[in-house]
């Protein structure tokens, strides 16, 4: 009992000498923001650990109260300001990443998590052309194939009469796509009885997670001592298989057999790095499934409901899609072409911009030197963040930002306005998976709209839209995702 209050009592004098230093002494002693946020990380870990998620929605407020820059925690600064964090993320700036941010999302090997700016390049290097427009361009008939078996799955609901989840089946097909796509073979979760339920809320329990461990990783050692038997019973199916997947990848007559994929241009690209060599193929492989499930599945979904609720948008929508005889068979779909619909591209940029592919917070470090905004002048070594969801629902840049206008999209000046839009973040960590999204995007809604009479069975916007930014936003616990009726055309 004695050593217990010691310790607590050693704890309590330990913070406070810390909050006294980052209060008075430290460099960023001046910069704008809530005392108790700049004085201890306990203000980050109460909103982000204990709310889930929460600390984006604290930061919009902190701006609407103390301006453009705001210090967030002891150690980083927060801007909220389009034009500065378009110019200051640009592609030519050898900008790192936050380690201690970023580190939990797939570990030290995968390109994501990935902290300096040179070995960031060579790791991008490695898998940059498979994923070009060009080469996604020839996975499309695999693109077609998962959304046509979503369509299977869909008509059988219709024949049924029984609503569908689309929020799941919309992840499964994302899902199946990009492991089809980075590892030698597909998820499969579209053949699942749950519709990868389980796999999704094992997805949301992975964010939660990595959430929790930015603060814990002091504990990350023990849980590496927890026997095997423990951590079995922790995983679930679908996480089991996708590990026995990539195990398979392993072995040189799997590799053979396998197409051209990520995870095997990374291993036969001249870049091998030094250390464990495996893990860091599991490691890139699982960034993959991660970074391409949650993303895509919710755009898509966010997408959808948006044109349900207004009967308007999907007819026009329709009559495009009907006039333009697109057709959707594996040996003649011409992407470009869907590509080039002017509505159906402009209600997906708006889809995007609701969707805001990250949720969180993007944040970055400038090593070589100070960073100037405004009259602040930010330390070298300072993380500077960015979050794409306040310059998206900025009311200056796009009026009424809450209302969803595909037609903002088409007026004559739009072009000035993509800039603002960064749903797959900026600069030279902007996403690579991006072309292969879009794809999935457009074929998938062009496809259920073309074959289908959707109707939303009840779902409200409380059911999509994010209140837990967990690195991918997340809906409340208890969502039922996007329900919908559908019938055959
Ligand atoms: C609508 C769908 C998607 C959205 C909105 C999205 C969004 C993003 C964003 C915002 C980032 C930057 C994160 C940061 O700066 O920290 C990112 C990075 C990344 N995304 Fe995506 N993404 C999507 C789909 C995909 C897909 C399908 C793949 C897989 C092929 C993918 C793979 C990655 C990878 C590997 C990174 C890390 C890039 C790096 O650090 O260089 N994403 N994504
Ligand atoms: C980082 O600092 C260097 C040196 O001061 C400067 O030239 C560069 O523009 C800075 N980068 C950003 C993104 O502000
Ligand atoms: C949802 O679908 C079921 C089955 O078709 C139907 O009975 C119910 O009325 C629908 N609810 C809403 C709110 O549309
Ligand atoms: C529908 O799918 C979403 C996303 O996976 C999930 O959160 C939700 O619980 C599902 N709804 C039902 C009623 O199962």
């Amino acid at each position: 009992m004695f050593i217990f209050v010691l310790l607590l009592g050693g704890l309590a004098l330990w913070q406070a000498g810390t909050a006294i230093y980052h209060l008075w002494f430290s460099p960023l002693a001046k910069f704008p923001g809530p005392k108790l946020a700049a004085s201890t990380l306990l203000y980050e870990f109460y909103y982000e650990v204990i709310c889930s998620g929460q600390y984006t929605r604290r930061i919009e407020k902190m701006h609407e109260q103390y301006g453009p820059i705001v210090r967030i925690s002891p150690y980083e600064v927060h801007i909220k300001d389009a034009d500065f964090c378009v110019e200051a993320f640009s592609p030519v700036k050898k900008l790192d990443k936050y380690g201690w941010w970023y580190r939990v999302f797939g570990g030290p090997g995968a390109t994501v998590s990935t902290e300096h700016h040179d070995v960031h390049r060579s790791r991008r290097a490695t898998f940059k052309n498979l994923l070009s427009p060009v080469a996604v361009r020839g996975f499309v008939p695999t693109i077609l194939e998962k959304v046509k078996q979503a369509g299977l799955i869909m008509s059988h609901h219709a024949q049924m009469g029984r609503p569908i989840n689309m929020s799941n089946l919309y992840r499964c097909i994302a899902a199946d796509t990009v492991s089809a796509y980075a590892l030698p073979a597909s998820l499969n979760l579209l053949d699942s009885e749950d519709l990868g339920e389980e796999f999704q809320s094992g997805l949301r329990l992975f964010f939660e997670a990595a959430t929790t461990m930015r603060f814990l990783g002091f504990l990350q050692p023990l849980m590496m001592m927890m026997p095997d038997i423990i951590f079995k019973r922790l995983l679930s199916d679908p996480a089991k298989s996708l590990i026995k997947l990539i195990r398979t990848i392993q072995r040189p007559s799997d590799m053979e057999k396998s197409r051209s994929c990520l995870i095997e241009c990374i291993k036969t690209n001249k870049y091998r790095e030094q250390g464990d060599f495996r893990e860091r193929l599991l490691q890139e492989a699982e960034q993959f499934i991660v970074a391409g499930t949650e993303t895509t599945g919710y755009a898509l979904s966010v997408t959808t409901f948006y044109i349900l609720q207004n009967a308007d948008i999907q007819k026009k929508l329709r009559q495009e899609l009907v006039d333009a005889q697109i057709s959707l068979n594996e040996d003649d779909l011409d992407i470009t072409v869907l590509q080039n619909l002017p509505y159906l591209s402009a209600i997906i940029t708006e889809g995007l911009r609701f969707a805001h592919g990250v949720g969180s917070r993007l944040p970055r470090v400038n090593k070589t030197g100070d960073v100037q905004y405004r009259q602040w002048r930010i330390p070298a070594g300072v993380p500077v963040s960015m979050t794409s969801r306040l310059h998206h629902e900025d009311p200056q840049l796009f009026p009424e930002p809450l209302t969803f206008r595909p037609d903002r999209w088409l007026q004559p000046d739009s072009k000035q306005l993509r800039k603002y839009l960064s749903p797959f973040g900026l600069g030279s960590r902007i996403c690579p998976g991006m072309h292969l999204a879009f794809s999935e995007i457009y074929i998938a809604i062009a496809y259920i709209f073309t074959h289908f009479n959707v109707e939303n069975n009840g779902t409200t916007k409380e059911d999509l839209i994010s209140v837990h930014d967990l690195g991918a936003p997340f809906p409340k616990r208890d969502s039922k995702g996007l329900q919908v009726t559908l019938q055959l055309r």
